[in-house]
């Protein structure tokens, strides 16, 4: 692929750590989860950062966007939480330099319900993910993708994470949503003894042009301040056309297109909030980030 910016940190100082755990969850179906998973992944992996993507929906989608579906004899994720293997027996690396995937198969269906009787259900994931460097490999960061409602497998993501991203979709009755995700998630600390945080709630498939996304944005801003990215993911019909191709958007789009624009932009601010590149050493933004929008009253 071709790469993007140079690693603004030496990434193999970070590499002796445990790899920070980021998820990307949003029960609400549809709104850029595997998009952001994906294209975050691999603007992390051109800055040199050797970051893992874990597939953990049902639907497989991030495994097929990378045109890495596993055949029934292949180990993936499902294999992994159904006979407690270690995650790294699933990872395999991409084409993309820097950038592996644990992906998700047909058994991934089959998870959730083998998950209820099992003791410590909620840390499966975790205690898979804890060996998932395969040999001569370790990871700075992995990055999960997660399933479009709360079940068992989402709350393994959240559990085995440190940080959160939530992509929010610039559509109607957004927060009806995120409430739902705050209590959960708050209901994972007090009761399962979740340390996750909230790294930021990302606006996606924004379109200035349309009163809503400037009315979901301010909503967003209002409520949650500082957490939510200055960067916004615009609508470009070019992240449709990238999974049917099966690449990411740095591969799909040529150089000064939007939408590898924005995930450039979503990579720098995150590794900055993750603490894995220093603030000074950001790159500078392509764009000014978004000012708050004000939108005029209602008649
Ligand atoms: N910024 C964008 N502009 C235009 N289309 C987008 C954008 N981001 C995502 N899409 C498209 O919107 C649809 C939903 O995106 P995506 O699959 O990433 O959402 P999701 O939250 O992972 O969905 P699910 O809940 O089903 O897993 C896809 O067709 C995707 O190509
Ligand atoms: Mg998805």
């Amino acid at each position: 692929m071709a790469t993007t910016t140079p690693a603004p940190t030496d990434p193999t100082s970070t590499s002796e750590r445990a790899p920070i755990v980021l998820a990307v969850a949003n029960q609400k179906g549809g709104v850029g989860k595997t998009t952001t998973a994906v294209n975050l992944a691999a603007a992390c992996a051109a800055r040199g950062f050797r970051t893992l993507l874990v597939d953990l929906d049902i639907q497989g989608s991030a495994s097929a966007f990378l045109g890495m579906s596993p055949t029934d004899d292949e180990v993936d994720v499902a294999r992994c939480l159904l006979e407690e293997l270690p995650l790294s027996r699933a990872v395999k690396p991409t084409r993309v330099e820097n950038l592996w995937l644990a992906p998700a198969g047909e058994r991934m269906s089959l998870v959730d319900l083998h998950l209820a009787s099992v003791y410590g259900r909620e840390r499966a994931f975790e205690r898979s993910l804890a060996s998932c460097s395969p040999p001569g490999v370790s990871f700075d960061l992995v990055i999960v993708d997660t399933a479009p409602y709360l079940g068992l497998l989402t709350v393994n993501a959240l559990v085995g994470a440190q940080k959160i991203l939530v992509p929010v979709s610039c559509e109607y009755l957004p927060m009806l949503g995120l409430k739902l995700l705050g209590e959960t998630l708050d209901r994972l600390r007090e009761r399962a003894g979740a340390r996750f945080d909230v790294l930021g709630y990302v606006l996606t498939m924004h379109d200035k042009r349309e009163r809503i996304s400037l009315e979901v944005e301010q909503l967003l801003r209002n409520r949650f301040e500082s957490r939510v990215f200055d960067t916004v993911i615009r609508v470009d019909t070019q992240h449709k056309s990238a999974p049917s191709h099966r690449r990411t958007i740095f591969e799909h789009q040529s150089e000064g297109g939007r939408g590898r624009e924005d995930y450039n932009a979503l990579a720098d601010e995150a590794l900055v909030r993750l603490g894995l590149v220093a603030k000074a050493a950001r790159k500078k933004p392509t764009k000014k980030p978004a000012a708050r929008p004000k939108v005029a009253a209602k008649k």
